[in-house]
């Protein structure tokens, strides 16, 4: 990945009321950008499925009489990573990060490849494009970021740490852009969704107590960026729940294998 370095041709200018979403296409990040239109906001949503990105476009201008845009973005290809970064030449208000690969934990146990996969896409590939622009918007001292993460980044488990550990590293390295831009006057948010149904988990069951709803999710990310929160845990009960999971002695944690 180059860096962007000369960025003459962009408009550094921050656009007042759009909202960019890497990671367009993803539930959870389409459902915040509807609360964004609501809001006023020009959406952009950047992903690597097109034609469903331009349906959510064209239904976020139908529904809030908002223009919005598609770009094209594969984090795992270096070419279109780039090419996003150069193409997309402008500084949005809000960015919201909402790329995830959950991947194959037994898989990842034994195969590199899988491992990778499920770091990079979580964290190192994103990073290129966090840095760029937590750049842009340090020079404007205007700007806001937000992070999905997880929940499961906040202590490993058996049955999904390599997942766990890409979002804990995406945690620390939120926190730390926060530490940093807090001094420019732009704001970052960290969201960490316990489960939620999308179709990242489609096809994992769970207790029903504990599986969040989208649109919800939605809206209390919404809400508490209005409130300037920055680190979100959401639904409820997941703050209840590491609560007590991240003050049990290891040595019972490890008894716990689910
Ligand atoms: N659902 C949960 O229970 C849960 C819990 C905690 C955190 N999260 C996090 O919330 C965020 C959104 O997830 P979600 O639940 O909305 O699941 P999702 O609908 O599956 O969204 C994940 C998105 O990542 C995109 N993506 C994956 N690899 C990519 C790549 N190489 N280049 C570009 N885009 C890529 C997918 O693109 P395509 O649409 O093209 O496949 C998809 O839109 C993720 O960071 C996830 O880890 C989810």
């Amino acid at each position: 990945m180059e860096e962007v370095k000369n960025l003459d041709k962009f408009d550094k200018k921050t656009k007042s009321k759009v909202c960019l979403v890497i990671g367009g296409n993803s539930d959870i990040g389409k459902a915040i950008s509807y609360k964004f239109a609501e809001d006023g906001y020009e959406i952009h949503l950047a992903g690597r499925s097109i034609s469903e990105m331009e349906r959510t476009a064209k239904d976020i201008t139908n529904r809030y009489e908002v223009e919005s845009q598609v770009f094209d973005l594969d984090i795992e290809d270096n070419a279109s990573l780039n090419n996003f970064l150069y193409s997309y030449n402008q500084v949005p208000k809000i960015v919201i990060y909402a790329i995830g690969y959950l991947g194959h934990q037994k898989l990842a146990e034994n195969s590199i490849d899988e491992a990778n996969r499920i770091i990079n896409i979580n964290f190192t590939y994103q990073i290129p494009i966090i840095n760029h622009f937590a750049n842009l918007m340090e020079e404007q001292k205007n700007g806001n970021i937000i992070i999905i993460s997880s929940v499961a980044g906040l202590r490993g488990r058996a049955t999904n740490y390599f997942y766990g550990a890409s979002k804990s590293a995406m945690i620390a390295f939120a926190s730390g852009l926060r530490q940093r831009l807090s001094l420019s006057n732009v704001f970052v948010m960290s969201v960490l969704p316990g489960f939620i149904r999308t179709k990242m988990t489609q096809d994992i069951e769970a207790p029903k107590l504990f599986i969040g709803d989208v649109v919800k999710v939605a809206s209390k990310v919404f809400s508490a960026f209005k409130k300037k929160k920055t680190v979100l845990i959401t639904p409820f009960i997941y703050r209840l729940l590491f609560l007590v999971i991240n003050n049990l002695p290891e040595k019972l944690f490890i008894k716990l294998k689910k």
